[in-house]
């Protein structure tokens, strides 16, 4: 069973009180999107293997360590993970981006795959999935269909802003080998599939859609 990790950092609470608020307009949304991402990678990322190497600095030599050569990319589920990238890559600069391209279906909530493109290593790469929400969970675990069955890879993790108990129980059903990391985990999905009390529709605000 992958492990759910929820991260109440005071400043990532903070951030999501802002992003949650329906008086947020786009500019300020996409800003809080990126930075909710940056702080959440930091800890999404603290089991990073770490290598000694030995360097010189200006006193001595010194044994120091270094991350361990491990290679990265960010998976954002478009739209609305691509407001994750910015802040990801802000800490993982040398990571590659591939992008799925995923909508539900308003009537069915079923994921519908229109768009992939994937970096020709990514087999090889540690995955981080980013989309702000979790909601039934469909989007996700067809992304990480996509990536294990189509891709090779081995080596999945799922970061979202915000999920919804659903969501997690069925990632967790169809994808026990998937760390989640969320910013919360609220109480429902309504009839419509929207988390409850979520931020609403987070592809709109973040392209300012609606
Ligand atoms: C939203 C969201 C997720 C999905 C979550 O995208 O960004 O991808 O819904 O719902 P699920 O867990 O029930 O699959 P949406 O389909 O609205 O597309 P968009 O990003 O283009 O707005
Ligand atoms: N997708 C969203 O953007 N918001 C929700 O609440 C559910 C799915």
């Amino acid at each position: 069973m992958s492990t759910v990790y929820v991260f109440d950092h005071p400043l990532i609470q903070h951030k999501l009180s802002i992003l949650r608020d329906e008086a947020t307009g786009v500019k300020e949304f996409r800003e809080l999107v990126s930075e909710i991402a940056m702080l959440m990678c930091y800890e999404a990322t603290r089991d990073l293997p770490l290598e000694e190497v030995e360097i010189q600095t200006p006193v001595s030599k010194a044994v120091v360590r270094r991350i361990a050569g491990k290679k990265l990319a960010v998976v954002p589920i478009l739209r609305a993970g691509l407001g994750m990238v910015d802040g990801m890559l802000a800490l993982l600069p040398s990571a590659k981006v591939g992008h799925i391209g995923l909508y539900r279906d308003p009537e069915t909530l079923e994921p519908v795959e229109y768009y992939c493109k994937m970096p020709p290593d990514i087999s090889e790469r540690e995955v981080i999935v980013v989309d702000p929400m979790l909601a039934t969970g469909g989007s996700a675990a067809a992304a990480c269909d996509f990536l294990k069955n189509k891709y090779g890879c081995r080596h999945v993790k799922l970061m979202c802003i915000i999920a919804a108990p659903e969501g997690i129980a069925a990632m967790q059903d169809a994808h026990p080998d998937v760390d989640i990391f969320v910013a919360a985990e609220d109480e429902k999905l309504n009839e419509h599939g929207y988390i409850v009390p979520g931020l609403g529709d987070a592809g709109d605000r973040i392209f300012g859609t609606k």
